[in-house]
């Protein structure tokens, strides 16, 4: 019989007990599909005592996730704690020292330090695998890797925070402010830790940097990632949006350009019937297009216990079958640092102005926009409600630039009642 393959598994939450049940409730399938067993060696978490409603006696345990990471009885160290330094860290460093190959869901650790363990990991002859790091249970990392290995990439864009995408479409759908579907979101356990991760942007920008290096062959950036949350959406703007045929998604863009490598991770509108303005609640779409493929969507689960778990065993089986990609799809040695575009790729823009009710007002507001070259595709002026009327334009193409400028000289002409607002459409 082969010799089976044998994980340590760090991180006994919702995702490490994912793993576990499918180990046990699956075991025939698996070592059917990878031509070996896939067992459970031991497994590593802070309590002991918690009743997680698995039954783990057969395994081994740790409580030192690093001990874990070490143990000459493991092959592989799944590492499922989470957080870009401290123990997570600490624990892959000794498993890539120990000569094992590691699986992990933690995105943070792999968009800081990402470089240097794949480097090291590979010097050794040994695999980092990450698809339940990015957009939980679709295998969009497998996608970039190998199904779009013949493609030059053109672009990655999706929605790869579940949380920010249900807080969005529920402010729509029940017409509520953004602080009240932020507490229930709390309140249902979909926030992480430092909800700053996901509402952010941060979470979702750790992601679309893993998928930039793998699209472009270039040293992970995060902190070239130009982020911004989805904080300052107001239910006015997801009325109006609408009401224009957009919706507001949370939305990653990377792409190369003659500029550099664009990568942005911002409040963003799409048309309503898209693919991606269709995107309900926690789902995650990932759009990409290849020079040869054209353009695919990847929709799913990017949280939960099955679909992260699921993952995660996309890999294990991976190492099982002796199937060893570099972790970035390249070499790590040869993956290249990336220069960042100085300026993001022009597009239409949304505006909401509240727009004073004298003569003249609106034609200052046109004239503005046409001195700085930016010119109306349409407009729409709400009836006026005291003190001032909404008005929403969307633009034609136009530089971030440009827009700026004319957005500093709308706030001083003396006919708006609040700062105008600004939102880029994606709509290609
Ligand atoms: N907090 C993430 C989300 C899941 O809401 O999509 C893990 O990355």
């Amino acid at each position: 019989m082969t010799a089976p393959l044998r994980l340590g598994i760090a991180g006994l939450g919702t995702v490490g007990i994912g793993v576990v049940k499918i180990i046990r409730q699956k075991a025939t399938l698996l070592e059917q599909r990878s031509g070996r067993p896939v067992v459970i060696t031991a497994v590593c978490a802070r309590s002991r005592d918690k009743d997680r409603g698995v039954d783990l006696s057969a395994y081994g345990w740790e409580t030192d996730p690093v001990a874990l990471a070490t143990r000459d009885d493991v092959d592989v160290f799944v590492e499922l704690m989470g957080g870009h330094d401290g123990p997570a860290l600490e624990a892959t460093k000794a498993a890539i020292a120990a000569g094992k190959d590691v699986v992990t869901a933690n995105k943070a650790m792999l968009a800081i330090h990402g470089q240097a363990l794949a480097e090291s990991a590979e010097d050794h002859g040994h695999v980092i695998r990450f698809e339940a790091a990015v957009a939980g249970g679709i295998p969009v990392v497998k996608a970039l890797t190998e199904g779009l290995a013949g493609n030059d990439i053109v672009r990655v864009m999706g929605v790869m925070n579940g949380t920010c995408n249900f807080i969005l479409t529920k402010m729509e759908n029940e017409g509520l402010g953004y602080n009240a579907v932020f507490d229930q979101a709390a309140k249902l356990g979909y926030l992480e830790a430092d909800p700053n991760l996901d509402v952010g942007g941060i979470d979702a920008g750790h992601k679309l940097a893993l998928l930039a290096s793998i699209a472009y062959g270039t040293k992970v950036a995060f902190s070239d990632v130009e982020l911004e949350g989805i904080g300052r959406i107001t239910i006015e703007d997801i009325h109006q949006a609408a009401d224009m045929g957009f919706r507001i998604k949370l939305l990653g863009v990377a792409q190369m350009t003659g500029r550099g490598l664009e990568q942005r991770m911002s409040p963003c509108l799409v048309p309503a019937q898209s693919p991606l303005g269709t995107l309900e609640g926690g789902t995650n779409m990932v759009v990409i297009e290849g020079d040869q493929v054209g353009q695919i969507a990847l929709r799913g689960a990017g949280a939960g216990e099955g679909p992260t778990a699921s993952a995660v065993l996309s890999d294990v089986l991976d190492i099982a079958r002796g199937i060893r990609v570099s972790t970035f799809g390249v070499p790590a040695r040869s993956l290249v640092a990336a220069k960042p575009a100085a300026s993001t790729a022009p597009a239409p823009y949304y505006l909401r102005m509240a727009l004073m009710d004298k003569p003249g007002a609106l034609a200052k507001v046109a004239t503005i926009l046409g001195d700085a070259g930016i010119s109306i595709d349409r407009m729409r002026q709400y009836r006026h409600d005291e003190p001032s009327a909404p008005v929403l334009i969307v633009t034609h193409k136009v530089t971030r630039q440009a827009l700026n400028e004319a957005l500093e000289a709308l706030d001083s002409t003396g006919v708006l009642t609040q700062t105008p607002v600004s939102i880029r459409i994606e709509d290609e």
